[in-house]
């Protein structure tokens, strides 16, 4: 064998790879990974189908099909009131982990410093550490997560170069209200710090609140780079298609690495989603429909022992299970799917320093069956 130092020494792999695969192992409901267990609209896949079938099979242009970016350009004005040029500052990507990866690499020099808050989704912190950046994390707790943003404060300094937010958030189930806007806008006045803010559950919110993009905020949108992933609303995680969206200045070094990287996306999916798109029911329902299914969950744990954590938007819920073991939430949630034969995540992996609240996420994307189950079975924990 030839030595290799190993780029990132800590990390393992993915805890969603291995619940996955642990619930297949032993044949439990899936509620850890965060996607659907239902197909996602016929109409799509007849639009890439015939995609395909009218030739749209080569390379597609390196910042993604111009008929997409429109589209979301279009959808981003009509919602946020922000204007971006499809030509220079949108480009499309694989998923949204591609867009993570690529504006980290594209901005993050070694030593730079960013603050990312925890839980995190796990691809935030590997991505800074191979630029050689420095993560600062600041860890939220239960049961309401809010960023305490004196305490970001004093992270801050000359070396702070990126602050990553995340809302709805995963695996929380949080989201950002105006009052945490208006504080984040205040510490990044006059500062050299960007923004990246995932967005991927965009459009799963629910009670009515208002998703607080940071496209709607000019102050803040100058220094973002906004990412999101159509797997996410169109129920096809699978197809790995995103975007990210920043000013040309920051949109200009994002593609440099974008072009190595995968250099452009696969053509007919973009065809049809460009399609999709222009009917704007297919994201604005989505709020009803994942609330339903919040709700219905909601309700079934509710005759559980898990104490229920809220749920303001994403399709996660978050319970805690102090009233029924002590056991950590890694040891707790492997008996939990081999026992009980429900399998979910335990949000300690979601902390670089592994803390541990005895929460874990289920994920609510389901249909309606599977949801039943899953209850019937945590009734008996
Ligand atoms: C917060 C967050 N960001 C990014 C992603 C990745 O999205 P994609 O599958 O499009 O790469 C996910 C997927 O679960 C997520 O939850």
């Amino acid at each position: 064998m030839i030595s290799v130092i190993s780029k990132l020494p800590q990390t393992g792999t993915t805890i969603f790879t291995v619940m996955s695969a642990l619930a297949n192992e032993v044949d439990a409901i899936n509620l850890s990974q965060g996607f659907p267990d239902y197909n996602c609209s016929p109409e799509l896949i007849e639009l890439v189908n015939n995609a395909m079938k009218n030739g749209h099979n080569q390379y597609a242009p390196m910042a993604g099909v111009m008929s997409l970016r429109e589209r979301i350009a279009e959808k981003t004005e009509n919602l946020y009131g922000a204007v971006y040029n499809p030509d220079t500052e949108i480009t499309i990507t694989a998923g949204c982990t591609q867009a993570i990866f690529t504006a980290i690499s594209a901005v993050i020099h070694p030593n730079d410093e960013v603050i990312i808050f925890e839980p995190a989704f796990d691809c935030y912190a590997p991505a800074i550490k191979l630029m050689g950046g420095v993560v600062k994390s600041l860890a939220l707790e239960p049961p309401n997560y809010r960023i305490a943003w004196d305490m970001v404060k004093r992270l801050v300094n000359q070396k702070t170069k990126m602050i990553i937010l995340n809302s709805p958030h995963n695996p929380t189930a949080t989201i950002l209200h105006k009052e945490d806007i208006d504080e984040l806008s205040a510490l990044v006045k006059n500062q050299d710090i960007l923004i990246l803010s995932d967005e991927v559950y965009e459009h799963l919110i629910y009670d009515g609140e208002t998703h607080h993009s940071v496209a709607r905020y000019p102050e803040l949108q100058q220094r973002s780079f906004i990412v999101a992933s159509f797997g996410k609303p169109f129920h096809a995680t699978g197809w790995k298609v995103g975007y990210c969206m920043a000013p040309a200045y920051l949109m200009h070094e994002f593609r440099k690495i974008h072009q190595f990287l995968v250099f452009s996306v696969n053509t007919p999916i973009q065809y049809a989603i460009a399609e999709h798109l222009k009917n704007e029911q297919t994201y604005l329902d989505l709020p009803e429909f994942f609330q339903q299914k919040r709700d219905y969950f909601r309700k079934g744990l509710e005759q559980t022992r898990f104490e229920l954590l809220p749920c303001h938007g994403s399709y996660f819920q978050s319970v805690r299970y102090s009233a029924i073991s002590d056991e950590k939430d890694a040891d707790f949630v492997l008996r939990l799917t081999k026992e009980f034969g429900v399998a979910a995540i335990p949000v300690s992996a979601f902390y670089t320093k592994g803390i541990d609240h005895h929460v874990l996420r289920f994920c609510f994307a389901k249909r309606q069956e599977t949801l039943d189950k899953a209850v019937d079975r945590l009734l008996k924990v």
